[in-house]
């Protein structure tokens, strides 16, 4: 589609560009899959709308000549507190798919999570880059097997492990369903090695959703066995997919180091809160010290500073990442990371924040009541 950066810098000016040039270029289906979310799509909507509605207070004549985004964590200093989400099966979108991601991410100084159900196996893409790289970890119903995907990405040189929490049971967008997408047949790359379990037999009374799947499901007993088996191996352990102050609450006592609030894009529970609504009560009840990011919705580098002003220290990126990386691949994630970091230094700028605790001392006024 390019033939080389200047014309892609040329063509995409702001992180959205990418959505509009990924409905052209990939296949109806495929695109309705990556942008829909479940049921109604109530909660992806309310997801942008909520950092649409917020508003911001310039704030000019302030010295920020000495000013940065750089956001540390642990020992790591990322250029800007943005990081590659996990999204499933991105060979996909692109050839080259999470290899790529890990590439940019590096090339940029910043951070990316890989999935469980990547189309690059999870050793294939630490040897691709050496940037901070975390694994995701969609808990498989067999612990032995989730205690052997988290070893494995100990040495591979993961850093963290993200275990999500908010979709053991998920509903593809009905308009990718309607165009008749499906999934990869295929068992996903990261899950060959482990035998096929043998499929639940449910009686005629029985639910598939209870006695099917929610009975193989993550619990708070087992969430503890894969937090303590992580963090034994050294790797930190943070965990995907909180709305709820009161969990949010219990995760930390559990030894969580980092939250991600999320409702996974609008793609998990329908009618779920926004994550930027949700996250001005989950810092307070995780105190000022607790490692909070947030995705869901985020869009530009206006949005990440609205992340950060109600309480967030990171966010991630879902659907911008797939369209960059559908649009050109490597090039593409790494001028999307460009993109969103100036935009969030622009809007620093013209805040009088000069570094990100700048950001986290913004009284957001009255006409924000998230
Ligand atoms: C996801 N997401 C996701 N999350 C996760 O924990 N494991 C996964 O494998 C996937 N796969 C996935 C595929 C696709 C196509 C999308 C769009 C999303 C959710 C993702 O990590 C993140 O929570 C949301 O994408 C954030 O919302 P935005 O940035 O897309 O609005």
């Amino acid at each position: 589609m390019f033939e080389d950066y200047a014309q892609l810098q040329s063509h995409v000016l702001c992180a959205q560009d990418f959505e509009v040039l990924a409905q052209t270029k990939i296949d109806d289906a495929l695109f309705a899959y990556l942008s829909g979310g479940s049921g109604q799509e109530h909660s992806l909507k309310r997801n942008l709308d909520a950092f649409n509605e917020m508003t911001l207070t310039p704030n000019s004549l302030e010295n920020v000549a000495d000013g940065n985004s750089h956001w540390h964590y642990q020992e790591q200093r990322f250029s800007a507190p943005i990081i590659l989400a996990p999204v499933a099966h991105q060979t996909l979108l692109h050839a080259d798919g999470e290899r790529a991601c890990a590439q940019a991410a590096e090339a940029l100084e910043q951070g990316m999570v890989l999935s469980t159900l990547s189309g690059y196996s999870l050793e294939d893409v630490a040897d691709a880059a050496n940037g901070w790289k975390a694994f995701q970890l969609y808990a498989q119903p067999r612990q032995q097997d989730s205690f052997d995907l988290i070893h494995r990405a100990h040495q591979a040189g993961y850093q963290a492990v993200v275990i999500t929490v908010d979709a053991p049971v998920q509903q593809v967008s009905l308009q990718a369903r309607h165009l008749g997408f499906k999934l990869p047949p295929e068992k996903p790359i990261n899950l060959r090695p482990y035998d096929d379990l043998p499929t639940p037999k449910i009686k005629p009374d029985e639910s598939y959703i209870f006695q099917g799947i929610m009975a193989q499901a993550l619990n708070w007993k087992t969430l503890q066995n894969l937090m303590d088996y992580s963090r034994q191996l050294g790797l930190k352990v943070w965990v995907k997919g909180v709305l709820d102050p009161k969990q949010a609450q219990k995760l930390q006592t559990m030894g969580a180091d980092a939250l991600i609030v999320s409702n996974h894009g609008g793609r998990a529970l329908d009618s779920a809160i926004s994550s930027l609504e949700a996250l001005p009560t989950i810092r307070q009840s995780v105190g000022p010290e607790m490692t909070l990011l947030l995705d869901s919705g985020i869009r530009s580098g206006q949005d990440i500073f609205k992340a950060l002003a109600s309480g967030a220290d990171a966010v991630l990126v879902g659907r911008l990442q797939a369209y960059a990386l559908g649009v050109a691949g490597a090039l593409g994630v790494a001028h999307l990371l460009k993109l969103l970091t100036e935009e969030l230094q622009l809007t620093m700028a013209l805040c009088g924040c000069s570094n990100l605790q700048d950001i986290r001392m913004i009284n957001l006024g009255d006409n924000n009541d998230v």
